[in-house]
C-alpha cells in the first residue's frame, strides 16, 4: 500500500553565516513498506528526515532517486493518482481562523472534487467521532490547539483515503485529545487502511504501532515489528533501542 525503495531526497540551502551553498541529504536510501491494516511508526530525532519522508509519500515533493508506490500508483509517474489515495496531516495546524469547521471542510471537499452532500456527511461523521460536533458552526479563531488538530484530522480524512500519513499527530496535544487521535488511528487500521505516523514519543509507538523504523540523519534503522526489534537488541523498551542506535549512528 505504501512502498519505498532506495529513496533519496536532498535540499540545497545557503549557509546563513558563510552564504555558501550546501547540500543537506535529508533522506538517504530509505526502503520500507506499510501494508493495509498496519500502523507504521517512523521515529527519529529532530531533523532526521521524518517529515521529508512523509511529504514524499504524500506527494508534496518528488524523490530525487528511488521508487515510491502509494495505493498501487507510482508517485513519480502518476503523482495525482497517488496523491488522491493519501490523507495527509502536516505537523503545523493550518486551519483558517475565520472559517467554521463546516465551512472549512466544505471547501476541502470541493478541492477534493467530492459531491457537496457526500463531503458534508463525511465531515459530520468525522467531527462526531472526534467529539467536535457542537463546534461545527463556531469560528475556529478561538479554538484550542486540540480542537484545531481535530479539524485538521477531519480534513485529512475527509475524502476517505486508503493511505493515512500523519506527521506528529499528538505533538502539543493534551492527553485526552491525544487519546482520541490514537483511538481513531486504531480504527483506521481496523478498517484496513495503511497508516504511517511520525513521532518522537516512544510510548505512543509502543502503544499503537505494528512496525517501527527509526531515522537518524536520513538513514533508516530497525524497520521491524516492535517485539522483534526489542528482542534483537536485548532491550526492554523502545527508548533503549533508540539510544543504542543513536550511539551507532
Ligand atoms: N524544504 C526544505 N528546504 C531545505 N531544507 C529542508 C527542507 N525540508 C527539510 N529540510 C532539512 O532536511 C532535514 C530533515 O528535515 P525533516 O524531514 O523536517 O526532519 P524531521 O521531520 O525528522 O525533524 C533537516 O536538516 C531540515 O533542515
Ligand atoms: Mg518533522
Amino acid at each position: 500500500m505504501i512502498e519505498l525503495a532506495e529513496v533519496y531526497k536532498g535540499f540545497t540551502v545557503r549557509d546563513r553565516k558563510t552564504r555558501q551553498k550546501k547540500r543537506i541529504e535529508a533522506v538517504r536510501g530509505v526502503s520500507f513498506s506499510v501494508h493495509p491494516g498496519e500502523i507504521y511508526g517512523l521515529l527519529g530525532p529532530n531533523g532526521a528526515g521524518k517529515s521529508t519522508t512523509l511529504r514524499l509519500i504524500a506527494g508534496l515533493m518528488q524523490a530525487e532517486r528511488g521508487l515510491i508506490r502509494v495505493g498501487g500508483f507510482d508517485a513519480g509517474r502518476e503523482p495525482e493518482a497517488a496523491r488522491a489515495c493519501v490523507g495527509y496531516l502536516s505537523g503545523d495546524l493550518n486551519v483558517y481562523g475565520r472559517f467554521t469547521p463546516r465551512e472549512f471542510l466544505r471547501l476541502f471537499g470541493q478541492f477534493q472534487g467530492m459531491q457537496a452532500r457526500v463531503a458534508e456527511g463525511r465531515a459530520l461523521a468525522l467531527l462526531e467521532r472526534l467529539g467536535l460536533l457542537d463546534f461545527m458552526d463556531v469560528r475556529m479563531e478561538g479554538f484550542s490547539t486540540g480542537q484545531k488538530q481535530k479539524v485538521s484530522v477531519a480534513r485529512a480524512l475527509l475524502h476517505d483515503p486508503r493511505v493515512v500519513v500523519f506527521d506528529e499527530p499528538t505533538t502539543g496535544l493534551d492527553v485526552l485529545t491525544a487519546k482520541t487521535v490514537l483511538d481513531l488511528l486504531r480504527e483506521l487500521r481496523a478498517e484496513g487502511r495503511a497508516v504511517i505516523v511520525s513521532t518522537h514519543v516512544m510510548p505512543m509507538v509502543e502503544d499503537i504501532c505494528d512496525r517501527v523504523g527509526i531515522l537518524f540523519d536520513g538513514v533508516l534503522y530497525g524497520d521491524a515489528p516492535l517485539d522483534q526489534l526489542l528482542a534483537a537488541r536485548h532491550a526492554r523498551n523502545l527508548d533503549e533501542v533508540f539510544f543504542q542506535l543513536a550511539g551507532e549512528a
